[in-house]
């Protein structure tokens, strides 16, 4: 274990295995030293962007929405005593957080690409929603710390309860019990609750982050124990990367901490340009796409905040020129008529020195003249009355 504090590593001090504090030179370390034991650790902030909500990010987390469901505490939802007394909380967020209805974000697809170029020793994930798997991650390379929807069983008596029979009855927002001959207990997904314990194999894999030669934080307040302690098990002249959109845990007190503070999305995009990695990324998460046999299903990849800025901006400013063009056509063109009408005689019945516009009259332009002064009469037909 090593002396976790949550200071800041000062600036002037070198590395022990990077040559700099930087995504480039955790680039450079990988493929120089052919780095193959990573070990990633992740929470619900690698699934927002695929329209999940995490849970603790103030307005926009989970916690902060459930007071609808009112519950005493927002944790409650999953807690396996209130659970027992009171599903439906549960099962109303079941009904939206199923797995199915999303698509793996970018993040996901970039622990794939760790896998498939042979260098992902094992992810450990806290979330829920499978979309480890969805994006290419086998099962033998994930430990679920806090379980998934992939299984069900009876809280009373532990019998399985058939899948398909499950997503059906979350579906209709049912609660599901016992199919055992004598029990009625609940059935509950085997995600782990609050008052649960970790499934095995958290425990049987928690001495590899001690093996890895490189560990990968994103998405994760570091909130809950026992995973908050995982990226502490590593070993200390181990680089720890940091992809999070805000400081967590002991992450950036040690010389080979790499912090990448912002969206985690255009954080890998980062980490994969410095790979040489991002095409491989691009293509490997477009086969994610759903829609991906259409004819137009390739997606550009999301706009970074940058370019939005920039495409913002240059639209303001397009705006702008269009509205000053229009204005200086609009002057060039009153400018004409006034420089035309101040050539031409006044009119027989006006008085040129007092200039005062006389009332339209029949006999002069068919009462249009106040309009058109600068038009003569044969210009104006009689309207047809
Ligand atoms: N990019 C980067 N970081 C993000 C993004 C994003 N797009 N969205 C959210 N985050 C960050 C948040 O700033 C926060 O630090 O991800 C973290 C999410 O933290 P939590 O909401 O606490 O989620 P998590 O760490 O997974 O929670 C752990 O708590 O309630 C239990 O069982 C539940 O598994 C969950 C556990």
């Amino acid at each position: 274990m090593g002396n976790e504090s949550s200071t800041s590593v000062d600036e002037a001090t070198r590395p022990i295995t990077l040559y700099a504090r930087s995504i480039e030179a955790v680039a450079q370390y990988i493929q120089e030293k052919d780095i193959k034991n990573i070990v990633v650790m992740t929470g619900a902030g690698i699934s927002t962007s695929a329209g999940i909500p995490d849970f603790r990010s103030p307005d926009t987390g989970l916690y902060a929405n459930l007071a609808r469901l009112k519950l005493p505490y927002a944790e409650a939802v999953f807690d396996i005593s209130y659970f027992r007394n009171n599903p439906y909380p549960f099962y109303t967020l079941a009904h939206e957080l199923y797995p199915g209805k999303y698509r793996p974000t970018v993040t996901h697809s970039f622990i794939s690409l760790l896998h498939k170029k042979g260098r992902l020793l094992k992810l450990f994930t806290q979330n829920i929603d499978c979309l480890e798997r969805e994006a290419g991650v086998p099962g033998d390379k994930i430990v679920e710390a806090h379980g998934s929807f992939a299984t069900q069983r009876c809280i009373e008596c532990k019998t399985e309860f058939p899948g398909d029979r499950m997503k059906e009855m979350i579906q209709k927002k049912e609660v599901p019990r016992c199919i055992g001959k004598t029990c009625t207990g609940l059935v509950k997904p085997d995600i782990v609750f609050f008052g649960e314990a970790l499934p095995e194999s958290f425990h049987r894999n928690r001495s590899l982050p001690a093996k890895a030669e490189l560990v990968i934080v994103m998405g994760t307040s570091l909130t809950v124990q026992p995973f908050a302690s995982l990226p502490s098990f590593v070993r200390e002249e181990t680089p720890r990367v940091l992809i999070n959109l805000e400081r967590v845990g002991s992450l950036g007190s040690r010389l080979d901490d790499v912090l990448l503070l912002g969206d985690c999305d255009e954080g890998v995009r980062k980490f994969a340009d410095a790979l040489g990695w991002r095409d491989e990324l691009e293509e490997l998460w477009a086969s994610t796409n759903p829609n991906k046999n259409k004819k137009d299903a390739y997606e550009a990849p999301p706009k970074t905040r940058q370019e939005r800025l920039d495409e913002e901006i240059e639209k303001l400013t397009k705006d702008i020129d269009a509205t000053l063009k229009v204005t200086a056509e609009a002057n060039e063109r009153i400018r004409a008529e006034l420089e035309k009408s101040a050539t031409q005689k006044p009119p027989p019945s006006s008085n040129p020195s007092t200039d005062t516009p006389s009332a339209p009259t029949t006999s002069s332009y068919f009462g249009l003249s106040h309009v058109y002064p600068h038009l003569k009469a044969d210009k104006l037909e009689k309207p047809s009355l």
